[in-house]
């Protein structure tokens, strides 16, 4: 049934009227001041859902849990699918007329109009991209991501997407794991408050004001885990870890609202996440209340049947229905099989009713029905000057200082004749921007060597060599080249790292070496005599150990986006400080891996003392020679650098711990303090955080856990107290019986720069 014309004149002209308006408010307002048609109240949608279901075919409802992947052109096929109310959400258009041409086909041609999710992977930005998120991560600046994360759903909307494929929260302790990148790293508190930020940054305050798009929480769950960090692997993760570590970002999610989120492709203990019952009912729904949907991850239902947990696609869709997955990404399993289950009482109608209205609720929350085209004209341009900015500060904000010997970095252009830029990084317009990055624009983007020159102008020479191809590449052909302008400059500056493809869904690597011959560059650069300035930009942490001892100032980069050579500019000339601190532990070889910093403690905890290197082991020595304790004889039990470490261009010290009682009742509060002190001569931010330990629990509890952080900016010479508010709320944990509990005890707790802070203070926390 089509509706009647003058339907169509009316509301052709309510939605002229509405963009006339709408385009005058946004020349005369900011975008994010702009209030559409008030959104629906929950009465009224509730209600909507249930009318509109009574009045659904089957195959309509299971037309709802479809989601297609668009094959690129509105072919006769699709069209139909859709008229016919058998398609409900479509995956990967990103073209407007497209957009509106398909919302067209489904609100005015089908006989229910209902209108479509329009799904797009905005991992790290869209058009303006922003660094990957485990950079984001690394600036701990949760209103910053939101920012970033604001402008990405503008750009996005733009082109009709309503619903973006992101935040991705999986906690990842595995740096061999491609999609580490896509991460905000290892820790729960950090990722918990990241996702939020995300989540809000989508969304909005309300899911149907202009340029809001849902947004989808995932892996559910535990997909961070991935044995040996190759990607789609096995994960093992006991229950009360998995709700003590991998689980609360997606809490955190749904408390700020998510409206949906997307299973995984990995086998939880033996039950594959989209086939989880455990996860998506008792967990999700039961405990947390959550009225959203969830989405398959790509084929992962008829995966099931590679997994060996269904024994055909009907009998995936059967168990993928039951554990409560309401829309099925690309593979056919719903489509094909749900029909005949309800047919055959193998599912109840109730169960698709159920699933089908909580994706009618989220259709509803958006506004689609009301208004379901996008009108570009109506969004500030993609790629504009505030996007860009916000990109460029992201970058800068991402930047990690992780060595710097005798204060090599900041150069000062004003002593220096001529700068050697060396590597096949340094002008990559492409390999900067990253994994996942679909919609970015290459030519927006800003390299190192462009913004160097663009900083030094004629004040200094600037001799470029790419020296490695890629950096996989083994030639070193043009090692020669390069050691002469390193000779003949006097100061160099590297850009290595690992190209966009190394990282990424399915890109893990066993070995995490800076790839290629870029190694063998940076000894051989040594030979020149002159300060070496090493920026890597990569995808995951990599073992930089190897050339530590060759670079005076080395600091990591990520990918870091569009905007990443202005940012590194900025740092590599003392226009701003570094201020990223690291969201996971780098190891210092493969074989530490899994390396975090909350880690338990084990019976037998290494010390300085109880740990000795290889060949200093007395030959023929007792066993027990330096101590039974936890560590590798040729890699110690300390990381490379510490989760939460991060250097200045200031020199911050802290001082004073302070609590505000030293014990705490149930209902009480506490107040941790700490005076931060810049006695550096550089204005610059600081990442102060708060740790915690649990000195003894129902569970053992980790050494040290992340429970709040802060970013202040010090001029040269100041100090200021930061302080951090802790309820027994904040301290408490899943225990034996899987009960979150707050337990009375001892606890201690520290403020610093970094995980291995060692300012600490205690106290007690008492049941009264
Ligand atoms: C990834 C998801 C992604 C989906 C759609 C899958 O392969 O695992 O994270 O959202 O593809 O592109």
């Amino acid at each position: 049934m089509t509706r009647r014309g003058n339907d169509l004149v009316d509301s052709a002209r309510a939605r002229l009227t509405h963009h006339l308006l709408w385009g005058f408010l946004f020349m005369n307002a900011p975008f994010a001041a702009l209030a559409q048609q008030p959104p629906l109240a929950d009465d009224v949608i509730e209600a909507r859902v249930v009318e509109l279901v009574s009045r659904m075919t089957i195959e309509e409802k299971i037309g709802q849990m479809v989601q297609t992947h668009y094959p690129g052109e509105v072919s006769g096929d699709l069209r139909g699918a859709i008229e016919a109310g058998r398609v409900g959400s479509l995956l990967n258009v990103v073209d407007v007329d497209v957009a509106n041409e398909l919302q067209r086909i489904a609100t005015e041609e089908s006989r229910l109009g209902i209108p479509l999710l329009l799904a797009r992977d905005v991992i790290h930005g869209f058009r303006t991209v922003l660094p990957i998120p485990l950079g984001q991560a690394a600036t701990w600046n949760p209103e910053l991501v939101e920012r970033g994360t604001r402008n990405a759903a503008l750009e996005a909307a733009s082109t009709g997407v309503n619903w973006v494929l992101a935040p991705m929260i999986d906690i990842s302790r595995d740096p061999r794991w491609g999609r580490i990148a896509e991460s905000f790293g290892e820790d729960p508190y950090l990722t918990s408050r990241l996702a939020v930020a995300m989540v809000e940054g989508f969304q909005g305050d309300e899911l149907s004001a202009p340029g809001t798009i849902a947004a989808c929480a995932k892996h559910f769950a535990g997909y961070g885990a991935s044995e040996a960090g190759r990607d789609y692997n096995t994960t093992n993760i006991p229950e009360n870890e998995l709700r003590n570590v991998y689980l609360p970002p997606f809490k955190a999610a749904v408390d700020a609202g998510v409206a949906t989120l997307m299973t995984s492709f990995s086998d939880l203990d033996g039950v594959p996440a989209s086939g989880n019952r455990f996860l998506m009912q008792s967990v999700l729904r039961d405990e947390w209340d959550f009225d959203g949907f969830v989405v398959s991850d790509w084929d992962s239902i008829d995966q099931l049947t590679d997994h060996g947990f269904a024994a055909d696609f009907r009998d995936a869709a059967l168990k993928a229905v039951t554990a409560g997955v309401n829309m099925e990404m690309v593979s056919r399993t719903y489509a094909d099989h749900l029909a005949e289950l309800v047919e055959q009482g193998e599912t109840g109608m109730e169960r698709i009713d159920q699933l089908v209205g909580e994706i009618l609720r989220i259709k509803l929350r958006l506004g689609l029905f009301e208004n379901p085209y996008t009108e570009p004209g109506e969004f500030p341009e993609p790629g504009n000057d505030d996007h860009l900015a916000v990109a460029r500060e992201a970058a800068l904000q991402s930047l990690v200082l992780l060595q710097n010997e005798d204060n090599a970095l900041p150069l000062d252009v004003g002593a220096l004749d001529s700068i050697a830029v060396i590597g096949p990084l340094s002008d990559d317009p492409y390999e900067q921007l990253g994994t996942w990055i679909f919609d970015g624009d290459p030519e927006l983007s800003r390299t190192p060597l462009q913004a160097i020159r663009a900083f030094v102008g004629d004040r200094a020479d600037i001799n470029y060599v790419r020296a490695l191809e890629t950096s996989r590449s083994r030639d070193t052909g043009g090692f020669g080249e390069a050691l002469a302008a390193a000779r003949a400059s006097d100061a160099v500056v590297l850009f290595l790292g690992e190209e966009s493809i190394l990282s990424g869904e399915a890109h893990s690597r066993a070995d995490i070496d800076l790839p290629g011959a870029q190694v063998e560059l940076v000894r051989a650069l040594r030979a020149a005599g002159k300060p070496v300035i090493a920026f890597i930009l990569a995808g995951r942490p990599l073992t930089v150990e190897n050339i530590l001892e060759d670079v005076d100032a080395l600091v990591f980069a990520w990918h870091p986006g569009t905007m990443g050579g202005p940012a590194i500019a900025d740092v590599l000339f003392g226009v701003e400080s570094p201020s990223g601190k690291l969201p996971v532990t780098f190891p210092r070889v493969v074989g530490q891996i899994p390396i975090y910093y909350a880690h338990k403690n084990t019976g037998k905890p290494a010390t300085p003392d109880t740990y000795v290197q290889m060949d200093d082991l007395p030959v023929r020595g007792a066993q027990a020679a330096f101590g039974m304790t936890s560590h590798h004889l040729d890699a110690g039990y300390t990381p490379l650098f510490p989760f939460g470490f991060g250097l200045s261009y200031g020199r911050f010290t802290y001082s004073d711990i302070e609590l505000s009682r030293s014990t705490l009742g149930m209902s009480d509060s506490l107040t941790v303090q700490a005076v931060v002190t810049n006695s550096g001569d550089m204005e610059a931010d600081e990442v102060v955080q708060l740790y915690v330990r649990d000195l003894v629990g129902d569970v053992t509890r980790p050494v040290k856990e992340l429970k709040g952080f802060r970013r202040i900016r010090l001029q040269p010479g100041e100090s200021r107290t930061a302080s951090f508010e802790l309820h027994p709320a904040n301290l408490a944990f899943y225990g034996q019986d899987m009960k979150w509990m707050i337990e009375p005890g001892e606890f201690h707790v520290w403020v610093g720069g970094s995980s291995d802070t060692e300012l600490r203070a205690s106290f007690t926390l008492v049941d009264e």
